[in-house]
């Protein structure tokens, strides 16, 4: 059983999209096990994207990321990593396949509508920097 971090946007937000990305992680049999609405914080912003930090588009990644309210996630499953990130497509939207979140909804690079943690690692690390441990709920799934 392995845990990812998934946010959905400010784009994904303004264009009323949350429900539609629910959707289709829960249909894929993953399990949210945490979620919150919430405004990230500038300090966030830099933990989260330090892997970016000193590339050409990380001001812009930081600015966009505090715009306005995102959708914070976290979801479980055998390969729950590999098996959202499968669901959210390629980063460009463009390039991103039909069928999947990004290639049905997105175009740009910027406006990606989804964050999906890239490693086990990852996750794990972004959980921390978004969720305490008392917002994530551990519930039987038996189907
Ligand atoms: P995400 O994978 O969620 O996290 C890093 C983000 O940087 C990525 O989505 C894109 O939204 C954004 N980004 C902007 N420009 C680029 C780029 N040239 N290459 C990769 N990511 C980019």
């Amino acid at each position: 059983m392995e845990r990812t971090y998934l946010m959905v946007k400010p784009d994904g937000v303004q264009r009323g999209l949350i429900g539609e990305i629910v959707a289709r992680l829960e249909r894929k049999g993953l399990q949210l096990i945490g979620a919150k609405l919430m405004q990230v914080s500038t300090e966030q912003a830099k933990k989260h994207y330090a892997e970016h930090e000193g590339k050409v588009f990380y001001d812009k990644l930081l600015t966009f990321i505090t715009s306005g309210p995102v959708f914070a996630m976290v979801w479980q499953g055998d390969e729950a990593v590999a098996a959202a990130r499968q669901l959210i497509g390629k980063t460009n939207g463009l390039e991103a396949a039909p069928g999947t979140i990004r290639g049905d909804f997105a175009i740009h690079t910027n406006y990606n509508l989804i964050h999906g943690s890239d490693s086990h690692e990852n996750a794990e690390r972004e959980i921390g920097i978004f969720f305490q441990d008392s917002e994530l709920v551990s519930y039987e799934k038996n189907i």
